[in-house]
């Protein structure tokens, strides 16, 4: 089992190594993600491919119950390590399970989110149609990515040596409308000009952005992140 085949199913303990270092190089763009969701203190939200679980304890700060779920046992088992006093309080619960057939009743959760993994699910228009099942009505999905789809050495590089795909935000766009997703909103990190690009019913805004905290290796990607309701 490799580098890269621990990012579609981290296994064992290089798998374990690479979920930690992932919980620690991905913050940036999970907190640049993260800032496009509005999350209150009711909410009952689910990360899909939680891998780490670095962000269901963040979320869990702030919305009264988190569920992560992940096909990976050792994501399974370190997202309950790190979430080990939230789970004991009752705020969080992490299970084994592939998003293509999710184990939750129609209409459960207020938000589910995805970072840095949808690349590598099987059929993705009919995932997002699993993830839209377990929404509920106004309920809203959040997609984050360390790739635009158009750039990137590291992710095209990826993309040769594993199984993953790519998207870029019409891609992304496509899938969510062909599951009648609504208000579809796309954030890309623009790091040449250092704008926040948001694209909305076919609206373009430029926005300053918050560069100054980025790591070395943030600077080779462009970040996007997809908003959508139910
Ligand atoms: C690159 S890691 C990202 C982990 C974490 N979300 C983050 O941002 O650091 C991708 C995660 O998605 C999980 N994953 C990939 N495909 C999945 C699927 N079909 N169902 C559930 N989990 C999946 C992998 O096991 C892995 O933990």
């Amino acid at each position: 089992m490799g580098f890269f085949d621990n990012m579609r199913k981290p296994k064992g303990k290089l798998g374990k190594i690479q979920l930690k270092s992932m919980n620690k190089e991905h913050t940036p763009v999970s907190l640049w993600g993260l800032k496009h969701l509005d999350i209150k203190p009711d909410d009952v939200i689910l990360d899909v491919g939680c891998g780490g679980g670095i962000n269901v304890k963040r979320m869990a700060e702030k919305a009264q119950k988190v569920y992560g779920i992940d096909y990976s046992i050792e994501s399974v088992n370190l997202s309950r390590e790190v979430n080990y006093q939230e789970i004991y309080d009752g705020k969080v619960e992490i299970q084994k399970g592939n998003v293509k057939s999710l184990p939750y009743d129609d209409n459960t959760f207020d938000a589910v989110t995805a970072f840095e993994t949808v690349y590598f699910w099987p059929d993705i228009e009919k995932c997002f149609g699993e993830v839209k099942r377990v929404l509920k009505l106004g309920g809203t999905f959040l997609i984050g990515m360390e790739s635009n789809g158009s750039d990137n050495l590291m992710m095209r590089l990826s993309e040769k040596l594993i199984d993953m795909n790519v998207y870029d935000d019409e891609e992304i766009t496509g899938f969510l409308t062909n599951n009648q997703f609504s208000e579809i909103t796309v954030y890309l990190r623009d790091g040449k000009n250092k704008q926040e690009i948001i694209k909305s019913n076919g609206n373009v805004i430029r926005m300053d952005d918050d560069y100054s905290n980025i790591s070395f290796s943030d600077k080779f990607l462009e970040w996007m992140t997809v908003v959508a309701v139910k």
